[in-house]
């Protein structure tokens, strides 16, 4: 099954946990939560506190993106929080192994974000410890930004080596499916959900989309 991680960055703050409930009722599989510190990125979202409020307001997987300086200072206080999922950007750290370490022995599932212009050899020693691979089309630090198709080339190579790769970044409906046909097992979408009309409506069309576009993967695939 493809999962679908809406980003709560282009929701409605003011409402949070209505957008929360839509998505959830809408049929999405996990949360997907943007954590930016002014520093990595020219950009300030939340932290902590907050993941530890929505934890109470769901019970879907939080997929927690680091896109911070030295992850490995906050592994704990965000799995604490509720995170389940933890990934990171290999550059905001001296030591991205000792990072994976952390995370798994909170009890949680670690991830490599790469950057558009990150080569696939960075995140190559760490496959084995890794649950699945963030590969991002665009460059983190906004919601709102186009697609950039190049980095689909990585999603290849990793799905045909049998890595989970989640992709990230300028997903809309438009686009999703030449996302999945690349490899995509989990796709993020912040905009592409939270900026259309009926954000549930558009869960649903995602949903359907992404099955469709699996099921001719398979096929394709065994025949
Ligand atoms: C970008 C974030 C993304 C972003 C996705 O820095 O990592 O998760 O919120 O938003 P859209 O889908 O609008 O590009
Ligand atoms: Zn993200």
């Amino acid at each position: 099954m493809i999962e679908l991680a809406p980003s709560l960055l282009s929701c409605d703050f003011s409402k949070l946990k209505q957008e929360i409930h839509t998505i959830e009722d809408a049929g999405c599989d996990v949360l997907h939560l943007d954590i930016m510190d002014g520093h990595f990125v020219p950009n300030i979202t939340f932290g902590p506190v907050v993941i530890k409020g929505i934890r109470k307001l769901t019970k879907l997987p939080l997929d927690v993106h680091l896109m911070i300086e030295h992850p490995e200072n906050w592994i704990t206080q965000f799995a604490s929080a509720g995170a389940d999922w933890i990934s990171f950007h290999p550059e905001a750290t001296d030591d991205a192994g000792k990072v994976i370490e952390l995370i798994k022995k909170q009890g949680k599932l670690a991830a490599i974000a790469l950057n558009p212009d990150t080569p696939l050899e960075v995140v190559e020693p760490y496959l084995q410890e890794l649950d699945f691979v963030l590969v991002m089309t665009v460059n983190p630090g906004f919601g709102g930004q186009s697609f950039i198709p190049e980095p689909l080339e990585k999603v290849e190579i990793l799905s045909q080596k049998g890595v989970r790769v989640e992709v990230d970044g300028g997903i809309k409906l438009e686009n999703v499916e030449r996302v999945v046909k690349a490899g995509a097992q989990i796709i993020v979408s912040g905009s592409g959900i939270f900026k259309t009309e009926d954000p549930g409506a558009t869960v649903r069309k995602f949903k359907e989309l992404t099955t469709k576009t699996q099921r001719h993967r398979v096929h394709k695939a065994l025949y």
